[in-house]
């Protein structure tokens, strides 16, 4: 350890997860996330809840995340949270315990947009020391946000396309559910698709905008599609779950690569990145290898740890801000909007 090193501890607390974590000069040292089991019975996130969850996990985590990376809390440089966008009730223990434990460490405080850590997970160090380069295409794929962003410079962002209703991940949840699935459940339906064939129901990708997206429609005919074959056989869905599984995913990613195809093409854009929880989904990874191929780009995904939400990605954007020298003050508060 010497006096340059740049330790930040990273929180993160925009949903339904509290996450701390610490990295030194943009290596991860611990990630350490504590879910809320909470929200499974009632099928989605209860923000109620969550803030409770939050204020209770929120110092045994940090405490975790210090001691798994050795770290003491003087030797932290700086502080960086997640401001938003979120939950609100969710940011605003994070954001205070942020700015009571900078304040009391007398150190930098740096607030940190929730989409913006997300892409930024790209240039958490990895072995092969293999990071997108400038200008790249982002497409961030989670349960709030589907979103395609031109990525010009680490805090230089534009959203060139996003959904104007629900977000992938929201797509995936809200068919699981109509399956009767538990949430989340967009891992159940990745699990499920693997056995089913994609080919064999057909669902309406949408067409909307320049690159802009929308799910709800596809939402609404699995529910339409279902109500009808069940009328029929009520053992429908227990006979037919993996297909229509396997054609619901195949649906959503065909969606997302057209709008990123066009995207990359109409911005000459060479090296393409995915981020978010619904990078985790197989198809989705497959995909982006096989057109990566086709198309000539330099692919990215973050490891696993990286795609759904993680103090990690906060602590490196974080690490960057304070590069710049961008700190935030003791008046600052969490926003449940927050642009870039
Ligand atoms: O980024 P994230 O952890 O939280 C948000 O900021 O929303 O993303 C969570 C979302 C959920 O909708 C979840 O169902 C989805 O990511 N997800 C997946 C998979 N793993 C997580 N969706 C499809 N396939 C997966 N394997
Ligand atoms: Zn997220």
């Amino acid at each position: 350890m010497n006096g340059s090193d740049i330790i930040i501890l990273g929180i993160e607390s925009s949903c339904d997860d509290t996450s701390a974590a610490v990295l030194k000069n943009g290596e991860i040292l611990s990630n350490i996330v504590a879910g809320q089991k909470v929200h499974e019975k009632y099928g989605g996130v209860v923000p109620e809840l969550a803030s409770r969850a939050h204020q209770q996990n929120i110092i045994p985590t940090v405490d975790t995340a210090l001691k798994e990376a050795g770290i003491s809390k003087n030797q932290l440089t700086a502080i960086a949270f997640t401001r938003g966008p979120g939950l609100l009730g969710s940011l605003i223990v994070g954001t205070g315990f942020a700015k009571s434990f900078a304040l009391g460490l007398d150190i930098p405080l740096v607030e940190v947009n929730h989409m913006q850590g997300h892409i930024l997970a790209h240039f958490i160090k990895n072995k092969e020391e293999n990071y997108p380069k400038f200008p790249f295409i982002c497409m961030t794929v989670s349960g709030g946000h589907t979103q395609l962003v031109l990525v010009r410079d680490y805090f230089d962002m534009k959203i060139i396309g996003q959904t104007i209703d629900d977000a992938a991940g929201e797509a995936f949840d809200k068919a699981a559910k109509i399956l009767g699935l538990p949430y989340p459940g967009g891992p159940l339906i990745d699990k499920y698709a693997k056995e089913g064939n994609p080919e064999k129901f057909v669902f309406p990708v949408s067409n909307i905008g320049d690159f802009d997206f929308s799910f709800s429609g596809l939402k609404t005919s699995l529910l339409y599609f279902l109500k009808k074959e069940t009328a029929k056989d009520s053992s429908f869905i227990e006979k037919n779950v993996a297909d229509v599984c396997a054609s619901y995913q195949h649906t959503i990613i065909k969606t997302l690569f057209k709008k990123l195809i066009k995207a990359a093409q109409q911005y000459h854009i060479t090296d393409v990145a995915i981020a978010g929880g619904v990078s985790a989904n197989s198809l989705l990874r497959s995909e982006l290898f096989r057109i990566g191929q086709e198309q000539g780009w330099n692919t990215f995904i973050p490891e696993f740890q990286y795609c759904t939400d993680n103090a990690g990605m906060i602590a490196i954007a974080g690490h960057y801000k304070f590069l710049k020298g961008e700190f935030a003050g003791q008046d600052i508060a969490a926003d449940a909007r927050l642009k870039f």
